[in-house]
């Protein structure tokens, strides 16, 4: 049965690393007979807001919420459109509406790629963020009050519901129980957020029960951050809530060298809407046009949707490829940002070739 996947590349690289998404993808489709159907959509782009005046048509959720992933390239223009219009108007529309409730990074340095911390080596860092992506400190419950006096007063709530915070933490347990390391990390803050932390902390408790083979332990975000920079080998799976995710969801990455290879998911996983996948980077105005923009965070979160759809075998192969080609470190075929001289396309190509073979 075909796959029906909803490509949108959005704006600046992500139009110049999205070609070479779908290269890889067709490459490991070929290799292991998958059968992946493709269909481009234009919108979700500034180009499209500044023909349209907004980021999708009206029927945006009709049109794509039959599909089985979304391919997403990167989204923003600030000269065009301002970023909360476009990233509101589209990215967090999906993870919204699709109930996208898990955001999913690797953590994995790479051969051939300097992590800034130093004397890491491939091997040292491999570990996802597990970041929960629809409640938390992210609410829209508070106000403000005698705005612009003297009493100002401004409130802003956590919300933490049981369904929210057991949801993620199962699709978590889950992912290290598949694990060979079979180790979960929590953030946490409960000596000083505490009511809603150590509610969490309580339904860490609860759901690790279910999961004897998993060894669990918990740090408070403060020296958990520094512990990323310090020990990232300690780690295999690290959950948390909205908002220590999302720092966390940076750090981790950051810890593995350049932002041009990292991939991501956003993913509702009971399958009722589609999930979708992208790479950690934006749009980057900087170098958008010149074609020489890392395609390997679009790559790598081809393999995560590959995955996603029940095909680990084909997943690991686009993840070996780009190790491999790494690994060989040829500067023709390698990006400025890893060192080398080469362009979006020679190191889509070296990278699919891997994959065919
Ligand atoms: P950015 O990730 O686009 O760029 C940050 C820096 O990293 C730039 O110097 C850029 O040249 C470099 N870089 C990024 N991707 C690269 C790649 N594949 N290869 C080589 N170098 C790469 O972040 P920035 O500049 O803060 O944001 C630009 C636009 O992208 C904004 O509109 C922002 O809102 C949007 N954005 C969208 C995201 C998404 O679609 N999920 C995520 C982050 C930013
Ligand atoms: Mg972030």
């Amino acid at each position: 049965m075909a796959h029906t996947i909803a490509v949108i590349a959005g704006d600046g690289i992500g139009t110049e690393v999205m070609p070479e998404g779908i290269r890889a993808l067709e490459a490991a489709a070929k290799r292991f007979a998958l059968d992946l159907e493709f269909t481009i959509f234009e919108f979700g782009s500034c180009d499209y807001y500044l023909e349209h005046g907004q980021m999708m048509p009206d029927d945006w959720f009709e049109q794509l919420k039959d599909f089985d992933a979304l391919f997403y390239g990167a989204v923003g223009w600030p000269e065009k459109v301002p970023d909360h219009i476009s990233l509101w108007g589209s990215l967090i529309q999906f993870r919204r509406r699709f109930d996208q409730y898990v955001n999913l990074r690797p953590c994995k340095l790479m051969p051939g790629i300097e992590s800034p911390l130093a004397g890491r080596k491939p091997g040292d860092i491999d570990f996802y963020v597990v970041r929960e992506n629809t409640e938390g400190e992210y609410s829209s419950i508070g106000g403000k009050m005698f705005e612009g006096t003297e009493r100002e007063v401004v409130i802003q709530e956590t919300v933490m519901s049981r369904t929210g915070v057991d949801r993620v933490l199962k699709y978590a347990f889950d992912l290290a129980q598949s694990r060979p390391r079979q180790k979960l990390t929590s953030a946490t803050k409960s000596n000083g957020i505490s009511i809603t932390m150590p509610y969490w902390d309580e339904r860490v408790a609860e759901m690790a029960k279910a999961y004897p083979d998993v060894a669990v332990d918990k740090f408070h975000i403060d020296i958990l951050t520094a512990n990323f920079v310090l020990h990232p080998d300690w780690f295999d799976v690290v959950v948390g809530s909205n908002l220590f995710g999302d720092i966390l969801s940076d750090l981790g990455p950051a810890c593995t060298g350049t932002i041009g290879v990292a991939p991501s998911a956003n993913i509702n996983p009971e399958g009722n809407f589609p999930s979708l996948f992208e790479p950690v980077h934006g749009s980057a105005p900087d170098i958008a046009g010149k074609g020489i923009a890392n395609p390997i965070g679009q790559i790598w979160s081809g393999a995560m949707m590959l995955e996603h759809l029940g095909h680990a075998d084909a997943a690991q192969a686009i993840v070996d490829a780009i190790e491999a080609v790494l690994a060989e470190g040829d500067m023709k075929v390698l990006t400025r940002d890893v060192g080398g001289q080469g362009t979006t396309e020679s190191l889509g190509r070296a990278i699919a070739a891997k994959i065919k073979s």
